[in-house]
């Protein structure tokens, strides 16, 4: 029997993960081993699930998305790495209904709720990868393809040890410039101090992403965002919600 009548819709193999090897020196996250990718569908999303995952969602694997192919028409598109339960990216993408968005997330029942809010809503514009974001970013995301990144609210990793964990780090800043198109947008959003001095430190060190100042009103893509789940906790905790962009450099090549 091969894989694909054993392996129920949107599961991700067995085992630890395919994880690229990286030999440029940079840091790249390793989640591998991180058991939150668990959890259950409710009837309803178990349902919608089936009969839709196999026109919107793919799992991670080799093949490169060809983003005009999959949404049915050619357009700028926008990646979301970690889209959590998807109330952004939900609300953005009818803002930015030329646009086409693809969520990425490894956690089901995440993607589950977002696909629920994309039918109920009818919104069309929005794909989903289940996968680790440097994963699909380096094996189905083309060179120079993206308008724009967006990473809202990364999780904080807050013990020291754990910091390697963290998904903004030298090697992932080159892989997402590598992925950008000249022009194009990076967008991230963190309610953690510890997080923004981590991306502070980032800010500069991929030549090929030039840091903006915020706020930046002729920004090419959609900026402003709607509050989320995990926000709105931190602002309950009076957390500083700090937004970082950066715009890909023109002739500036970043080797991947
Ligand atoms: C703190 S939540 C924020 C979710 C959402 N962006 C929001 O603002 O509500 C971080 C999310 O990133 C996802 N995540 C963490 N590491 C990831 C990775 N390497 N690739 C894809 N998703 C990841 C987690 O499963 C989680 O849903």
């Amino acid at each position: 029997m091969s894989t694909s009548e054993t392996t129920p819709k949107g599961a991700l193999p067995y085992g630890r993960p395919p994880q690229t090897e990286f030999d440029d020196g940079l840091d790249y996250p390793r989640i591998g081993g991180v058991s939150f990718r668990r959890g259950t569908l409710t009837p309803n999303q178990a349902a919608l699930w089936e009969e839709h995952w196999d026109r919107v969602g793919r799992t991670l694997s080799d093949e490169v998305i060809d983003p005009e192919r999959w949404f049915g028409r050619p357009g700028p598109t926008i990646l979301e790495i970690g889209s959590g339960t998807g109330t952004s990216t939900v609300a953005m993408a009818p803002r930015e209904a030329d646009h086409n968005i693809i969520a990425v997330e490894l956690y089901r029942p995440g993607l589950a709720k977002l696909l629920g809010a994309m039918v109920r809503g009818g919104v069309d514009n929005i794909r989903l990868v289940r996968g680790d974001g440097v994963e699909v970013l380096q094996r189905m995301i083309a060179p120079g393809s993206l308008a724009g990144v967006r990473v809202f609210f990364p999780d904080p990793w807050p013990k020291a040890r754990h910091h390697k964990r963290r998904i903004l780090q030298s090697g992932t800043l080159r892989l997402i410039a590598s992925r950008l198109a000249p022009g194009g947008v990076l967008h991230a959003a963190t309610d953690h101090a510890g997080y923004a001095e981590w991306i502070e430190d980032l800010r500069e060190v991929e030549p090929a992403l030039e840091p903006m100042d915020w706020p930046w009103p002729e920004c090419p893509i959609l900026l402003d965002r709607p509050t989320t789940k995990f926000e709105r906790r931190g602002l309950g905790l009076d957390h500083e919600i700090r937004e970082f962009v950066w715009r890909r450099r023109a002739g500036e090549e970043p080797a991947r």
